[in-house]
C-alpha cells in the first residue's frame, strides 16, 4: 500500500497521530491544574492510546481537497475529545459496563462514576471551547468555522451519536430489524466519522460538490466502521484491541453478526468499503490516504 509520496498507510497514520497527540497536549489543561482529579481523568482516557481515526480523517479530508491538514488541527483535536467523551460514557455501568478501554481500566474504575461522568462532560465542553477559540486556528473564515461547529454539534447530539446510543440501550435484549440496526449504527458511530471528514473538507475550502461526495464517503466508512467493531467484538483479540470482547452477546445487543451472521456481515462491510473508495474516483492522488483508510477499516484488528 503505497501512497502519493511513497509512504505506507501505516507511516501516514503514525505521523498524523503524532501531530494530533502533540496538539492535544498543547490544548488540554495540565494534569496539575485544579481541580487535579478532573484533568487527570480527562488525560487518562485521552492519552490511553486511541487510534485517532476521527482527527486523522479530518486532516486527510483537508489534504484531499488541497489544504494543509496541520492548519485545522484544533478541529481535529476537538473531534477526538468528543469521541473520547462518548467512550467514557459508553463504558459506564449504566451503559455498557465495561472495565477496559484503550488498554487501560475504564475511567469509572479508576476515578469513580461521578468523576468519569464529569470527565466526559469536560471533554465535550472543552471541544466546543476549542472549536470556537479564534486563537487556536489560522482559518480566519468565521462563517466556515460556524458551519463546522453546527455540523459537529448535530453529529454529536440526538440526531447522531447520542440518538444512536439511546437506540443501542433501547435495543438491548430485543430483536431489532436490519433497517433499525443500520440507522442506529449510522447515528452512534457513522455520524461522528462522517462529520470528521466533512469538517476537514469545509475548513480547507472544498466546493459544495466535493463536500457532498466526501460526506457520502464518510457515511459509508462510518457504517462500515461499526460493522467492523461488531465483528471484532466476536472474533477480535481483546489484548490487541485494548477492550473486552464478547460483551455484545452477553448484553443482548443487536449487532450485524447477531442478526446476519459473520459471513454476511463481512460481505456487507466489504461492499461499503468498496463503495466508499468509489466515491473518491473524481479526486486525485491527494485523496490516496482516504482511499487507503477505507480499506484499513475493513482489515483492522484493533
Ligand atoms: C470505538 O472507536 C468505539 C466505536 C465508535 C466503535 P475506536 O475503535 O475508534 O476507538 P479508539 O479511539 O481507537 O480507542
Ligand atoms: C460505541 O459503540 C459507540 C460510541 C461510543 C458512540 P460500542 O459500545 O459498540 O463500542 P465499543 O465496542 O464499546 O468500543
Ligand atoms: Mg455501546
Ligand atoms: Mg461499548
Amino acid at each position: 500500500m503505497q501512497s502519493e509520496n511513497g509512504t505506507t498507510l501505516e507511516t501516514y497514520l503514525a505521523e498524523r497521530k503524532a501531530l494530533i497527540d502533540a496538539a492535544l497536549e498543547r490544548f488540554l489543561p495540565k494534569a496539575e491544574d485544579g481541580p487535579e482529579i478532573i484533568h487527570q481523568a480527562v488525560r487518562h482516557s485521552l492519552f490511553a492510546g486511541g487510534k485517532r481515526l476521527r482527527p486523522i480523517l479530518c486532516v486527510a479530508a483537508a489534504e484531499a481537497v488541497g489544504g494543509d491538514g496541520q492548519e485545522f488541527i484544533s478541529c481535529a483535536c476537538a473531534l477526538e475529545m468528543i469521541h473520547t467523551y462518548s467512550l467514557i460514557h459508553d463504558d459506564l455501568p449504566a451503559m455498557d459496563n465495561d472495565d477496559y478501554r484503550r488498554g487501560m481500566p475504564t475511567s469509572h474504575r479508576v476515578f469513580g462514576e461521578g468523576i468519569a461522568i464529569l470527565a466526559g462532560d469536560a471533554l465535550l465542553t472543552e471541544a466546543f471551547h476549542l472549536l470556537s477559540c479564534p486563537e487556536f486556528t489560522r482559518d480566519d473564515n468565521t462563517e466556515k468555522r460556524l458551519q463546522v461547529i453546527n455540523l459537529i454539534a448535530r453529529a454529536a447530539g440526538t440526531a447522531g451519536m447520542v440518538g444512536g446510543q439511546v437506540m443501542d440501550l433501547q435495543g438491548e435484549g430485543k430483536t431489532v430489524a436490519l433497517e433499525t440496526l443500520e440507522d442506529m449504527h449510522r447515528r452512534k458511530t457513522g455520524a461522528m466519522l462522517a462529520v470528521s471528514v466533512v469538517s476537514g473538507a469545509i475548513l480547507a475550502g472544498a466546493t459544495a460538490a466535493q463536500t457532498a461526495v466526501l460526506s457520502r464517503y464518510g457515511q459509508d466508512i462510518g457504517l462500515a466502521f461499526q460493522i467492523a467493531d461488531d465483528i471484532l467484538n466476536v472474533t477480535g483479540d481483546s489484548a490487541l484491541m485494548g477492550k473486552g470482547t464478547g460483551s455484545d452477546l452477553s448484553r443482548g445487543k443487536t449487532t450485524f453478526p447477531a442478526l446476519m451472521g459473520l459471513e454476511v456481515s463481512r460481505n456487507r462491510l466489504a461492499e461499503l468499503v468498496e463503495r466508499a473508495a468509489a466515491h473518491l474516483a473524481g479526486f486525485d492522488h491527494r485523496a490516496e490516504p482516504l482511499r487507503q483508510i477505507a480499506r484499513y477499516i475493513m482489515e483492522r484488528n484493533r
